[in-house]
C-alpha cells in the first residue's frame, strides 16, 4: 500500500535554507493564502513539514483539498486505495461528481460574465472571447448533440480538430454525458489517425472542415475520410466549420456541427459519476511502438491539474494564463482546459506558431492580450533564440509574472535567454518536468519558499504530494545527494493514469515491474549537492561511454551555449572500443557562415571543459534541421538508426513534422 513513512528524509533538503524566521514568516502568508484549508493541521509550520504531510499523509492531504476545491454531488467514503504492485490506483471512492460541472457551472453560476478562454486565433491580432455562460451553453448543445448521435456514458468520443473554443466544449460535453474523449492531434496523418480511433472503439469523430496554422491550411476533414476507410467503429462524424472551405460530406455519417448546435438543447443535465469513471484516453506519440491509449480518472486527474495549475504557477483568478500547448497533448489538457477552467481561470487558447507572422508572435500577443503567465517549451525558445534579441524586446512584456517550460529539458542556455531576455530578470522560471502518465506536474521549481532559489536547467523540486526516488540498477534507492539513478515516484498521487486502453497488463509491465513497489518515469534523474532534481533524458537516451554514464541532455546542455549553435541532438552509437560514442547533431543559428571546422573544434573543446573528455563527440554532423514529431519532440530513435548506419532499418517516419529531413542528414552523414 502506501509507502508513507519512509520519504521524509530527502524533503528537508529540498527547502533547505528556509528554516529562519523570516521565512517562516512568508511561509504563513502563503499557506493562508494558497492552503487555506489545511489550517486545521496545526503542526505544519514550514515548507517542507507541509511537503512532508502531502506524502507521508496523501489521504488526508489530498481529501482535504478534495473536498474544499472540487464540487461533489455525493461525498467520497474512501480517500485512496493503491497499489504500485498491481498497478490498482483508487482515490475517492464512493464520490460522485460531474467534470464539465467543476469546470464550467459553478463559475457560470457565481459569475456568468467571467472570461473563460481567449482563442488567438492563427490570424495576427483576431481574438475571440468566451465567457462562463457561453461555454456553459456551448457544453450543452454539444453534449446534447452527442446523445443524439448516441453517445452514453463510457463511450469513447474522438476528436480531431484544431485548438477552439468548440473544441474544448466537445471535450467538456463528452465529460457532462459521462463519455470518454481521446483527442488525436491534429497533425497526425490519417494513418495514425486511424489507429487511435480503431484502438479506443470511438463511435463519433468530432473534426473540423480544415485547421489553419502559421497561414497554412490543412485538410483536416479529407484525413478524416481516408482515416475512416480503415475503422469501422466510427457511425457519426461532426464537422466544426472553421473556414468554409468546400468539403465532402458523407451523408447518413457527416454533419455540421453548427447545425446540430442549433437545433439542440443549451440544457443538458450533467451525469452523475465516479470518482473512477475515465474522462479521457490520450495516446502518447508513436515515437515509441504502437502508441498506448493512457486512461486518466474523472476526480483524482481533475483535482492533481488544477491544484499544480493554481500552485505552480502561482496562478490568481483573473489572471490571463497562457499556455501555448495544443489541446492534442497532455500539456493542453491538464493547462489549457481542466486545470485553468477547474480554476475558474481564464486560459488562452493558441492556433498559430511561434513564428507566425514573424518570430515576434509570442511577445506581440504577451503585449496585447497582458498575458501573466506564459508557458511554453523550450524547443520553441531555442528556435527564436536565433532570430535575434529584437523580436522579443521590441515588447512590452511587463504583465508577465511566471513563465513555465515543459517536455524536454531547458537547457542552460534556454533558461538564461527565458530569464534574463524574455522575463527581464523579474519572472520565475518554472521548469516543469512531468508525463502524460503523471496527469499533472510532479516536478518544478514552484511552489516551494517563495524565495527558495531557482537552479537553471533543473526542474528542482517534488510537488506536493510528489516523492521522488532515484533507483540503481539492483532497485535500490540511491541516497544522499550528487547521484544518479532511474527517476521512480514513490507516493501515489491522485492524478496518475489509471491504466492503458484495453492493456493493464502492458500498463502494469511498461510502469511498475522494473521496480516493484514504484512508479517507473522512464526517465534518469540526478539529485545534486542542494537536493534539487536534474532530468538527465530518458533511460534509453542514456549512453555509456568508456564505462561511464552520460545523458544525451548533458552534452546537449553543453553544445547550445556555444554562441553559434541553436540546437543539438545527441545519440549513441556503437563503437569497438569505447561501447559506446557520442553522435551530435547540430543546428547552427541562422546566418552564421564561419568555417564549420572551427566550430566543431570549440565545441568538443567546450564538452571537454564542461563535462569531461570521454563526453567528447566522436562526430558532430551539422544539419538545417532535426527529425521531430509534430509536438516538437526530437525521434532519437532515427537518429540513433543514422548513427550506426542502419539506414534500411529507419521504421516509421510518418508521424515526423517533416519527414524529408531525414534524407538530407543521410546525406550528409554519408559524406563526412
Ligand atoms: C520529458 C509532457 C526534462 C521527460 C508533459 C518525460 C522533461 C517526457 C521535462 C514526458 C522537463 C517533460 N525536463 N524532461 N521539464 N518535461 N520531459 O508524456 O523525458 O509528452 O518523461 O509529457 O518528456 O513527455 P509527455
Amino acid at each position: 500500500m502506501v509507502r508513507s513513512v519512509l520519504f521524509s528524509r530527502f524533503t528537508d533538503k529540498f527547502f533547505a535554507g528556509f528554516k529562519n524566521r523570516s521565512c517562516l514568516a512568508e511561509f504563513r502568508q502563503f499557506t493562508s493564502t494558497t492552503f487555506p484549508e489545511l489550517a486545521e493541521f496545526g503542526n505544519i509550520s514550514s515548507h517542507e513539514d507541509l511537503h512532508k504531510f502531502s506524502i507521508q499523509r496523501p489521504d488526508k492531504f489530498w481529501s482535504v483539498l478534495a473536498r474544499s476545491r472540487l464540487k461533489w454531488e455525493t461525498d467520497f467514503h474512501t480517500p485512496m486505495d493503491c497499489d504500485f504492485r498491481t498497478g490498482k490506483f483508487n482515490w475517492f471512492l464512493g464520490g460522485k461528481l460531474n467534470i464539465s460541472v467543476n469546470c464550467v457551472d459553478r463559475w457560470a453560476e457565481v459569475d456568468p460574465e467571467r472570461i473563460a478562454l481567449v482563442w488567438e486565433k492563427d490570424e495576427q491580432g483576431e481574438v475571440e472571447n468566451v465567457s462562463y455562460s457561453q461555454l456553459q451553453d456551448m457544453v450543452g448543445r454539444i453534449a446534447n448533440t452527442l446523445k443524439q448521435a448516441g453517445v452514453g456514458v463510457g463511450d469513447v468520443v474522438a476528436l480531431y480538430m484544431p485548438i477552439s473554443p468548440v473544441a474544448v466544449a466537445s471535450m467538456l460535453a463528452t465529460a457532462r454525458i459521462g463519455a470518454v474523449h481521446t483527442v488525436v492531434f491534429a497533425g497526425f496523418s490519417a494513418e495514425a489517425l486511424a489507429a487511435r480511433v480503431e484502438d479506443s472503439g470511438a463511435k463519433v469523430l468530432i473534426t473540423a472542415d480544415e485547421s489553419v496554422r502559421g497561414g497554412r491550411r490543412t485538410p483536416l476533414k479529407r484525413t478524416v475520410d481516408t482515416a475512416l476507410e480503415k475503422c469501422e467503429t466510427v457511425k457519426t462524424v461532426l464537422v466544426m466549420r472553421r473556414t468554409g472551405a468546400e468539403i465532402k460530406m458523407k451523408p447518413n455519417r457527416d454533419e455540421w456541427l453548427d447545425e446540430c448546435m442549433l437545433r439542440s438543447s443549451p440544457i443538458c443535465a450533467p451525469k452523475s459519476m465516479n470518482s473512477e469513471d475515465p474522462l479521457f484516453l490520450l495516446y502518447t506519440s508513436g515515437s515509441t511502438g504502437k502508441p498506448k491509449g493512457v486512461s486518466h480518472s474523472s476526480a483524482g486527474y481533475l483535482l492533481y491539474a488544477m491544484v499544480t495549475m493554481k500552485h505552480a504557477f502561482d496562478y490568481k483568478q483573473g489572471e490571463l494564463f497562457g499556455c501555448v500547448a495544443d489541446i492534442g497533448w497532455i500539456t493542453g489538457h491538464s493547462y489549457v482546459v481542466y486545470g485553468p477552467l477547474a480554476n475558474g481561470g481564464t486560459s488562452l487558447l493558441f492556433e498559430s506558431t511561434p513564428v507566425y507572422p514573424d518570430p515576434g508572435r509570442y511577445w506581440e500577443m504577451v503585449e496585447r492580450l497582458k498575458i501573466n503567465h506564459f508557458y511554453g517549451a523550450p524547443t520553441a525558445l531555442r528556435l527564436l533564440i536565433g532570430y535575434g534579441d529584437e523580436y522579443v524586446t521590441k515588447y512590452d512584456r511587463s504583465s508577465i509574472r511566471k513563465l513555465g517550460s515543459v517536455g524536454e529539458p531547458l537547457n542552460q542556455e534556454a533558461w538564461h535567454w527565458f530569464h534574463s531576455v524574455v522575463g527581464e530578470k523579474r519572472c520565475d522560471i518554472v521548469d516543469t518536468w512531468w508525463q502524460t502518465e503523471t496527469g499533472g506536474v510532479a516536478i518544478s521549481p514552484r511552489p516551494s519558499a517563495p524565495n527558495a532559489p531557482l537552479s537553471p536547467g533543473k526542474p528542482q523540486r517534488p510537488m506536493f504530494g510528489m516523492n521522488p526516488v532515484l533507483l540503481d540498477e539492483k532497485g535500490e534507492e540511491v541516497q544522499g545527494l550528487g547521484v544518479s539513478g532511474s527517476l521512480c515516484l514513490a507516493t501515489p498521487w491522485p492524478g496518475i493514469a489509471r491504466t492503458l486502453h484495453g492493456d493493464h497488463q502492458r500498463f502494469v509491465q511498461t510502469y511498475f515491474s522494473a521496480y516493484p513497489g514504484y512508479y517507473f518515469t522512464g526517465d534518469g534523474a540526478f539529485r545534486d549537492e542542494k537536493g534539487d532534481y536534474q532530468i538527465t533524458g530518458r533511460m534509453d537516451d542514456v549512453i555509456n561511454v568508456t564505462g561511464h554514464r552520460l545523458g544525451t541532455a548533458e552534452v546537449e546542455d553543453v553544445l547550445t551555449e556555444h554562441d553559434n549553435v541553436a540546437e543539438a541532438a545527441v545519440v549513441g552509437y556503437p563503437h569497438e572500443v569505447k561501447g559506446e560514442g557520442v553522435y551530435a547533431y547540430v543546428i547552427l543559428k541562422q546566418g552564421v557562415n564561419l568555417d564549420e571546422e572551427n566550430i566543431r573544434n570549440e565545441l568538443k573543446l567546450l564538452v571537454k571543459s564542461k563535462i569531461s573528455g570521454f563526453a567528447i563527440p566522436e562526430f558532430i554532423l551539422f544539419t538545417p534541421g532535426l527529425p521531430k514529431t509534430r509536438s516538437g519532440k526530437i525521434m532519437r530513435r532515427i537518429l540513433r538508426k543514422i548513427a550506426a548506419n542502419q539506414m534500411d532499418d529507419l521504421g516509421d517516419i510518418s508521424t515526423l513534422a517533416e519527414p524529408e529531413i531525414v534524407e538530407t542528414i543521410i546525406q550528409k552523414h554519408q559524406k563526412k
